[in-house]
């Protein structure tokens, strides 16, 4: 345990290395601050112009082999300027073996959401997926890169925590982390249960955002890209829709959200000691698939349906659903 002096006078961050979005919520003296970057970068042709251009708009980016490799939230508005796709150092909630070059991409991108480390005990504290139900995906490289890139950083003092527990620390506080949390994101949904803090179950399911704005884009004939901005900036729950992208998105935003009941309705049956509650427990939802108008009537809609054997007090919307995990990861990086 570390006392509060000490906190005081190092940082303290939790990270939420996501799919589509790294954050980092970062605690320095009393002062909290909250940075996120799109998890995903483009190359440009090299030029002392672009490169100064950039220099002083503060957008991360780096240069090197004639090329100036920029990340984050500017890479996508670059990506659509020159038609290009953006690269993602990440699919499925875990580093892309497909990209050899995401280390150092995603190196930067952490670098540029913590901020400088200054001097002094720096801690953090950042996110993993669960394993999916019934199998173990290799998890294991993916945490351990992580960590190896957070050392080269400088910082020392580094744990990590399960995505669905980041969420129940930063959203059940008043039923004494006991209840459901599920961040839908853009590579996964995951999910997880806590009884006083103490996770007793978790795992992840492979339908989140991305699926959906591939599925959908598949049978509309659109691009992904596209079909990720209609559902960002238009959709939502209502019961008939008269476009056919938001149609689509509708019929696989049903999809991923069966996979985590019937995922949980799974996880109750096959966990051993699920614990006897006693009482109803609430369920957080959280994450960018969160956001939608209408999701969390929805989700209640179809946990409804399947009868889960376990009582839910209540569904609720996490305050900032894109700063859950982040702000959580800081929850468990301040308690120890
Ligand atoms: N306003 C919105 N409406 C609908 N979907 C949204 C909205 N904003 C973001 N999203 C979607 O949320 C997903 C990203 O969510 P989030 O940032 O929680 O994921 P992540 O943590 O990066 O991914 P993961 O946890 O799967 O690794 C993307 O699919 C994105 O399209
Ligand atoms: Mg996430």
């Amino acid at each position: 345990m570390t006392n509060a002096k000490e906190q005081a006078s190092g940082m303290v961050a939790g990270l939420d290395i996501g799919t589509s979005r790294i954050v980092a919520a970062v605690r320095s003296g009393e002062s909290e601050t909250v940075n996120a970057q799109l998890n995903a970068f483009v190359a440009l042709p090299h030029s002392k112009m672009t490169e100064s251009s950039l220099n002083r708009e503060n957008i991360p980016h780096s240069a090197a082999d004639g090329q100036i490799i920029v990340y984050g939230n500017e890479s996508a508005r670059m990506a659509d300027l020159l038609g290009r796709e953006i690269r993602r150092p990440m699919t499925r909630g875990v580093l892309n073996p497909q990209e050899p070059e995401s280390l150092a991409q995603i190196e930067e991108l952490i670098e540029a959401v913590l901020g400088p480390k200054g001097e002094g005990a720096a801690k953090v504290c950042f996110s993993v997926p669960a394993p999916p139900l019934g199998g173990d995906d290799n998890l294991t490289y993916h945490e351990a890169t992580i960590r190896q890139i957070l050392g080269e950083l400088g910082y020392e003092d580094v744990r990590a925590v399960n995505e669905g527990v980041a969420v129940i620390y930063s959203e059940l506080e008043d039923t004494n982390y006991t209840g459901i949390g599920v961040s839908c994101g853009g590579g996964l949904c995951n999910v997880a249960m806590a009884y006083m803090s103490v996770p007793v179950l978790s795992f992840s399911t492979a339908k989140g955002g991305d699926f959906i704005d591939a599925s959908a884009a598949g049978v509309t004939g659109e691009l992904v890209n596209r079909v990720r901005l209609a559902k960002e900036e238009a959709f939502h729950f209502n019961g008939h829709y008269a476009d056919k992208v938001q149609q689509a998105i509708s019929v696989y935003y049903d999809d991923m959200i069966q996979s985590v009941v019937q995922g949980l309705k799974e996880a109750f049956e096959t966990t051993r000691n699920v614990p006897k509650f006693g009482r109803a427990v609430p369920l957080v939802l959280s994450g960018g698939g969160a956001m939608p108008r209408g999701f969390g009537e929805r989700f209640e809609k179809a946990m409804q349906g399947a009868g889960l054997p376990v009582a839910i007090s209540e569904v609720r919307l996490a305050k900032n659903p894109l700063e859950t995990t982040a702000r959580g990861a800081l929850v468990s990086a301040l308690s120890e």
